[in-house]
């Protein structure tokens, strides 16, 4: 019997057929190759990534480490102890996975009945409705306000029978806009399990770990891919409530995080010094690349609680711009969604990269705009 590739995907689960990928920022390497600029020369603010990279006691720690060849602790006791001293919590409340994405995964395996909701209050980070949708999930979206901040009457409104899941990122991505201590309160009262991603709380200095240990419904995600410079390695936590960690760790893939993700978290926990550092350069430069944006005519920069910032495109497309700076060596993030159509959004780079940013900005021509 003979078969085709159109057959085969006739065996896919339907809903993954329809299901859409997430877009993923393409690599260095790729960029380079294809703008024919070397690396080395790429100011690359499109993925709020840290531009200092981890400390350098990270990169000892990893040359150091011997036990490369045995499998790692499934439950990284040590390191989600450490976690717990850190932010004040029971250790056993935490659970760990390949960066928070890992963890928007196993929740929405762990809540999600196929067909049952979850309320997304968009625009935000693409991976809320992606794993929602990978789980069976129907995303319902609840559009923020014109300034980002939160309607929560209109996400009381959208609750069905059927809403197991809210999901809101404090602060939000792309638009840096905080969650305020009131929002995550109003949130907390509709009774649905609430998970707060604080991917950037180091950033925002603002945290709802609080909120999550007077509510047994409400969960807060953490990474180390923004403060600690680990984006590489794929190391994210949680803080859970007992029941719903017992339950992660149970559903888990055993060796989620592997052992060097772990040694370099560990690592970068211990050096406060070089935290306090990194994160103070980059609140000290996003504070000049938004007085510098400002000054750009056709941007019009949001207040940030975050390593980045979201700017509207008030002349020409954002698309367009985005190409222009990239074909300049300057990397910036572009949404081709209605919400975001006339908007990008600038990771906090070094000061060397405002630099080149703002270089860019000023050569664009009015033709390189409206293309
Ligand atoms: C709000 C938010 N949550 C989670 C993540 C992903 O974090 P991780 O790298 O730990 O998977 C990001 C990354 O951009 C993010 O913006």
């Amino acid at each position: 019997m003979t078969s085709t590739a159109a057959d085969l995907a006739n065996w896919i689960r339907p809903h993954l057929r329809r299901a859409g990928s997430y877009a993923a920022v393409p690599s260095l390497a790729a960029i380079s190759a294809a703008t024919g600029i070397p690396v080395e020369q790429i100011a690359k603010l499109d993925a709020n990534e840290n531009p200092y990279g981890p400390s350098p006691q990270v990169l000892a720690a990893l040359a150091r480490y011997r036990d490369y060849h045995r499998y790692p602790d499934p439950t990284h006791d040590d390191l989600r102890r450490e976690l717990g001293a850190y932010l004040g919590v029971e250790w056993q409340r935490i659970v760990l996975g390949a960066g928070a994405d890992e963890l928007i995964d196993l929740l929405c395996r762990l809540f999600l009945e196929p067909g049952d909701e979850v309320i997304d209050l968009v625009p935000t980070f693409g991976m809320y409705r992606f794993s929602t949708e990978v789980a069976g999930g129907r995303v319902v979206e609840v559009v923020r306000q014109a300034d980002f901040h939160l309607d929560l009457t209109a996400v009381a409104a959208a609750l069905t029978p059927r809403t197991r899941l809210i999901w809101v990122a404090a602060p939000n991505n792309p638009t840096g806009t905080p969650l305020t201590p009131a929002e995550a309160e109003g949130l907390a009262a509709l009774g649905i399990p609430l998970v707060i991603d604080e991917a950037y709380a180091e950033f925002s200095g603002q945290s709802a770990v609080p909120l999550a240990l007077r509510f047994e419904h409400v969960m807060v995600l953490r990474t180390f891919s923004k403060w600690a410079g680990l984006a590489g390695l794929r190391v994210g936590y949680g803080v859970f409530p007992p029941v719903v960690a017992e339950h992660l760790l149970k559903i888990k893939p055993p060796y989620n995080v592997n052992v060097a993700a772990a040694v370099a978290a560990r690592a970068a926990l211990a050096d406060r010094a070089y935290r306090e550092q990194t994160v103070g350069r980059i609140l000290a430069e996003r504070e000049r690349l938004a007085h510098l944006l400002a000054r750009v005519p056709f941007l019009e920069p949001l207040p940030s609680a975050a390593n980045f910032i979201f700017c509207w495109v008030r002349q020409g497309s954002a698309r367009a711009l985005r190409d222009a700076l990239r074909q300049r060596g300057v990397l910036v993030r572009y949404y081709a969604t209605p919400l975001l159509e006339n908007a990008v959004r600038i990771s906090v780079g070094r000061p060397e990269d405002t630099d080149r940013l703002l270089a860019a900005l000023h050569a664009l021509t009015p033709e390189e705009l409206a293309a």
